[in-house]
This record gives C-alpha cells, sequence and structure tokens, in this order.
C-alpha cells in the first residue's frame, strides 16, 4: 500500500527519503517518487514506475539537494501503475504533496476546481488534494490555514504530507484514515506511514491520532486534533531495531520468514506462561475477569489472518464449549449484526493498520461488545492503540507480503486465548497442563516440519505448469487448506482453490483432472477414514493427488499419489504444523516460476485503503 516518508532538517534529507522509502518497499507499491524543496526555493521533483531501486539510479543521474522533503511509493488505486499518476504531485510549482489512502469525493471537487481554471496531468485522486490545497492557499495565504480549509472539503481517507514554497521550512502532515507518525529527532522532525521507515535517524515517534494535523518545522513541531485544538500527543521510545530487514543469507524474505517459525513461536509464548500453566491477565489487565463472563465470541479479520481466526473457531467450540463466530472485515463493517450478550469481540492482524479491520474495531466499541481485543503483531499500531484488551504476537518485523511468521503466531496467541476462556469455563488444570506442554514443543516440531523441504521442492516442480491447483481439508484444516491456496495464488499466480474435503461431490469433483493438482493435508485425527474417501473420489477421476500426512495415516506413495509422511502426531496444534509444507510448497513454486516472491504483483502488505 501507498508508503509516505517526508523530513525536515537542516542537512539534505534526500538520501533519508530513499532509505525511508526502501524500508516501506515491503509495504507493496508500483512507481515511486521524491520531492524536495532546494536551495533555490524551488520544488523539484524525481518520479518512476517500477522500484525504489530505479527512482535511486534516476535520481543519481540528476541529483538535487533540499533541506525539506516528501516521497512516496504508489499502489494504484486511481490511474493505472505510470510516471504521470506517481507521486509527489505538484500544483503550478506551488505546492507539492503525498496521499496515502482514497479521496470519495473526487470527482465532484475535480469538476469544480475544473471550473476555475485548475490543470490536471494524472488520473489519481490526489491531484484534487494539491489543486485544492493551491487554491486555498490563494485565498489564506498561509500553507496550515489552507490545509485546514482543504480537510474540510475533502472526504474519504489520507495521510498526507505538504510543502510549498511559499513557506519553504515548513512541513504539514496531516492523518486521517491512513497510518502516520512523527519522527523526531535532534533539530530536524520526519514523518512516514509507519516507524520502520524512519528508524535509521530516529527511535523517538509521536503517533499521530484520527483527524490531528501537525504543522512542522525544524525546531518546533505543533500538533491540531480533529475540532482543530492544539494538542499535546506524547513521545514513545521504538524498541524496534533498525537492521531487522536483512534476509540473513536466505534468498527471500519469506523464507527467512518461514524459518524463523520456530523462534517467532517461542517469543510468542515467552513470559506467557507460568509453571506450565497459562500465566494470568496475559491479554491484558482484568482480561482473566472479563473472560468469565464471555457467552460467545466474534472474531474479525481480513485475508491470512481471517484464516487464524476460522482455525480458532474449532478450539473455541470444541475446548471451551463457547459460541464462535468469524467474519471478514469488510463484510463485517457494512452490515447489521446480531451482537447477544456478553460477546468478546477479537479482531486479528499482522499490521495493525488493515483499514476494515481497523474500522470493524471502531465499530464494534461502539456496538455493546462485552470487550473488544486485538491480536496484532505491531506494538506501535492504530489497532493496539484503540482495542481495550491487546496481545501482541512476537513474530518480529514481517517484510514478504505473503503473510507466514505472523500466522503462525496469531494461532499461537488464538490457542493461549481460547485455553485462558476455557480456564473460566471449567477447563481442568491436566487438561490446561497437556495443552501448554503442546505449545511449548511446538518450537521444535515446527522446526521438525521445516526438514521435509527438499521433499517438497521436489514435488514443487510438477506445479510449474499448471493452471488451478485444488486444497482439501476437513475440521480444523480446512482453514488450512483455504491458507495454502491463498498463498499459492499469491505468490506464484497459480489459480488455487480451497474446499471442505467432503463438498467435492457437491460440485468441485467436476474440475478434477490430470491437469487440476488436489493438495491435501491429512492428519492422523478422528477424519482420517473420512479424508482417505474423498481422496478415493479424485483418483477415480484421474485426478492427481499431493498429500500431507502423518506417518501413520497409511497414506503411501502410488499411481496418482505423491505422500509426504511426516512426522507430525495429532493435537489442537496441528494446524500451525500443517501450514509449514503449504508455505514451503507456494515458496518453491514460485521459485521455479521466477515470481517476485517478496512483492507480489498487485498486493500490499499493509492495507491501508478500503
Ligand atoms: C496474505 C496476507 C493478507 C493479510 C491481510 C490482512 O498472505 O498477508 O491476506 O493477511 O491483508 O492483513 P493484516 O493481518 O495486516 O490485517
Amino acid at each position: 500500500m501507498c508508503g509516505i516518508v517526508g523530513a525536515v532538517a537542516e542537512r539534505d534529507v534526500t538520501q533519508i527519503l530513499l532509505e525511508g522509502l526502501r524500508r516501506l518497499e515491503y509495504r507493496g507499491y508500483d512507481s515511486a517518487g521524491l520531492a524536495v524543496i532546494d536551495e533555490h526555493q524551488t520544488i523539484q521533483r524525481s518520479r518512476v514506475k517500477g522500484k525504489v531501486q530505479e527512482l535511486a539510479d534516476t535520481f543519481s543521474e540528476n541529483p538535487f539537494r533540499g533541506r525539506v522533503g516528501i516521497a512516496h511509493t504508489r499502489w494504484a488505486t486511481h490511474g493505472e501503475p505510470n510516471v504521470k499518476n506517481a507521486h509527489p504531485h505538484i500544483c503550478r510549482d506551488i505546492v507539492a504533496l503525498v496521499h496515502n489512502g482514497i479521496i470519495e469525493n473526487q470527482e465532484t471537487l475535480k469538476k469544480e476546481l475544473i471550473s476555475k481554471g485548475l490543470e490536471f496531468y494524472s488520473d489519481t485522486d490526489t491531484e484534487v488534494i494539491v489543486n485544492s490545497v493551491y487554491l486555498a492557499l490563494q485565498e489564506k495565504d498561509d500553507l496550515l490555514d489552507a490545509v485546514f480549509k482543504v480537510c474540510e472539503q475533502i472526504s474519504g481517507s489520507y495521510a498526507l504530507g505538504i510543502m510549498s514554497k511559499i513557506d519553504p521550512d515548513r512541513l504539514i502532515a496531516v492523518r486521517k484514515g491512513s497510518p502516520l507518525v512523527i519522527g523526531v529527532g535532534v533539530g530536524e522532525y520526519f514523518i512516514a506511514s509507519d516507524v520502520f521507515a524512519l528508524l535509521p535517524v530516529t527511535q523517538q515517534f509521536i503517533f499521530l491520532e484520527e483527524g490531528d494535523i501537525a504543522d512542522i518545522n525544524r525546531d518546533q513541531l505543533i500538533i491540531y486534533d480533529a475540532k482543530r485544538n492544539k494538542v499535546e500527543r506524547s513521545i514513545n521510545i521504538s524498541r524496534l531495531n533498525a537492521d531487522v530487514a536483512d534476509k540473513s543469507g536466505y534468498r527471500h524474505y519469506m523464507l527467512k520468514e518461514i524459518f524463523s517459525q520456530p523462534v517467532a513461536i517461542s517469543d510468542t509464548l515467552e513470559k506467557r506462561l507460568n509453571n506450565k500453566l497459562i500465566a494470568n491477565n496475559i491479554f491484558g489487565e482484568q482480561s482473566d475477569e472479563i473472560f468469565t463472563k464471555i457467552k460467545s465470541v466474534k472474531i474479525v479479520a481480513c485475508g491470512t489472518s481471517y484464516h487464524s481466526g476460522l482455525i480458532a473457531a474449532y478450539w473455541l467450540e470444541e475446548i471451551a464449549g463457547i459460541q464462535c463466530h468469524v467474519e471478514i472485515a469488510s463484510e463485517f463493517r457494512y452490515r447489521n449484526s446480531v451482537i447477544s450478550d456478553n460477546t468478546l469481540f477479537v479482531c486479528i492482524s499482522q499490521s495493525g493498520e488493515t483499514a476494515d479491520t481497523l474500522a470493524a474495531l471502531s465499530l464494534a466499541k461502539q456496538e455493546g461488545f462485552l470487550s473488544t481485543l486485538a491480536i496484532c503483531n505491531v506494538a506501535e499500531s492504530s489497532m493496539t492503540r484503540e482495542a481495550d484488551l491487546v496481545f501482541l504476537t512476537k513474530a518480529g518485523h514481517e517484510v514478504g507480503v505473503a503473510s507466514t511468521k505472523a500466522f503462525t503466531t496469531q494461532l499461537v496467541a488464538l490457542y493461549l486465548l481460547v485455553i485462558s476462556i476455557a480456564k473460566q469455563h471449567g477447563l481442568s488444570k491436566a487438561d490446561e497442563a497437556k495443552m501448554v506442554e503442546d505449545l511449548q514443543s511446538l518450537p521444535g516440531r515446527v522446526n521438525h516440519m521445516l526438514q521435509y523441504e527438499d521433499e517438497i521442492k521436489t514435488l514443487a516442480a510438477d506445479f510449474a505448469d499448471k493452471h488451478h491447483a485444488l486444497f482439501l481439508g476437513r475440521g480444523s484444516m480446512l482453514p488450512v487448506a483455504m491458507e495454502g491456496a491463498l498463498k499459492l495464488k499469491e505468490i506464484s499466480y497459480i489459480h488455487a482453490e480451497s474446499y471442505a474435503a467432503g463438498e467435492l461431490k457437491h460440485g468441485p469433483l467436476a474440475l478434477v483432472d490430470k491437469d487440476m493438482p488436489v493438495i491435501a493435508v491429512a492428519p492422523n485425527n478422528h477424519l482420517l477414514e473420512k479424508l482417505k474417501s474423498n481422496l478415493q473420489e479424485v483418483r477415480a477421476r484421474g485426478g492427481r493427488l499431493y498429500v500431507f500426512a502423518d506417518r501413520h495415516s497409511n497414506l503411501n506413495n502410488s499411481d496418482g499419489l505423491e505422500a509426504v509422511q511426516m512426522e507430525a502426531d495429532y493435537d489442537h496444534t496441528a494446524p500451525i504444523l500443517y501450514t509449514i509444507p503449504l508455505q514451503l510448497l507456494a515458496y518453491h513454486v514460485a521459485v521455479i516460476k521466477g515470481a517476485d516472491i517478496d512483492q507480489p504483483r498487485n498486493l500490499a502488505k499493509s492495507v491501508t485503503v478500503e
């Protein structure tokens, strides 16, 4: 999703802007640009379609310097990815602006601006903002006042960085519906879409709140809230490390992240267990007390995080006997759902900035839920600030767009949640201790699953020329199959579908032939025999099967069936274990296909627009 960086300093800021953009690359983008106000008080700009490295190359051919600047990685929403649509956008060499978000009333505004003689050079919605600021400046003669005025005219979501040659030492930052942080340096300030972009220059951050506008000079920062009152916002010291984003010798971040799952899981468990039991109140102050009142749980999330919620629903109903409903955030936020008494609202998000999930959380806060809980991987995110209760997964910074370690640590968090709730509803100490034991052995067992990489790599070769694939699972393995299909489609661009294996004969069986590989996850549990019958249905129609099975599943290689027999004894944590081979399969298919694994086309890491 679009990324913003900006700086006001005594020194030239162009390299800070470029480095900031590099550090935002993981969010996904298709074009990039930067602009500064130079020593002649002229706005200088460089933009490219493509990668930040191409921007750096173009910039080094025609370099410029400046002490105030803004930069942007664009993920196209309005208008195709090309140079003219890339940010910063400039109006009449007076105002330059970068934007993350969507302006909903852009059509009306554009007509008005054209009727007033303003020109448009791009297909973006952003140009209405920069032109509106220019117009307001003619009247107000002050950049801040002009921005105040324009914020009343535009509707939608927007994080903005704005500068003007009429006030060349000033940067205005606006946050409404899209994230923006201010980095505090010594005699310098920075803005960015996330903390990570600015870690090389500061560890001190101010998180702007909804509707805030910041007026930034080198030696002064004034923040106005949504009602335009001056406000103080506290400075937070980030504990993130600027160096986390190296590949540590792996070819891709995604592979590094797949292999870091044992560590990510043990980090997530750290301090959450006590004497072989779950520690008290790990979901926030008085969370255990709140859990005693729970009658049902509503989980809301998007994409991979939604899949983790689906698995949690199986656990919650089976282990705690508590009703659980899971919903996609973009659906939940636009329908009138019925909320029964004493329902806990849980949102799950790696980034904590996903627009739909964030909107669902805001809605939930007004809707009479018992309490709201965010399970999130980013401590300094909008969701963790908004929810009543917070649980941080400790996956570490996830760079690959396709989520891997964030997913498995979400599952660990959700399993801890289910046990914590079940404890308050009659779970025996012996059962709790057994589940905790399973969790404690999980890093080692996940590590073992990673050892099947070579075998999976061999299978991946069979997929490279395929256009479709079908993933099957039963019970809590159904969301695992869904996640496997999502991973394959997002990084290898192979069309993949997932089905409950029992549903095959109700339709999808019609698709099965020798060109449709069918992948199944087959732990040795009470559903194994049922699953085997479903697999027979596939083989009888000439379908080729790839089965990730427990070594005791008695599923052996034979004509039309490739079985990876794994040491993966069944317990509730099996969905976590069986996710690993599917991640590796997707990864290796994408490697063979030569795809851009860490930044798949059209996708963004942090989906901050609707
Ligand atoms: C897929 C993937 C996405 C995200 C989704 C939600 O690999 O990463 O489906 O899971 O965009 O993002 P978060 O978890 O940040 O809310």
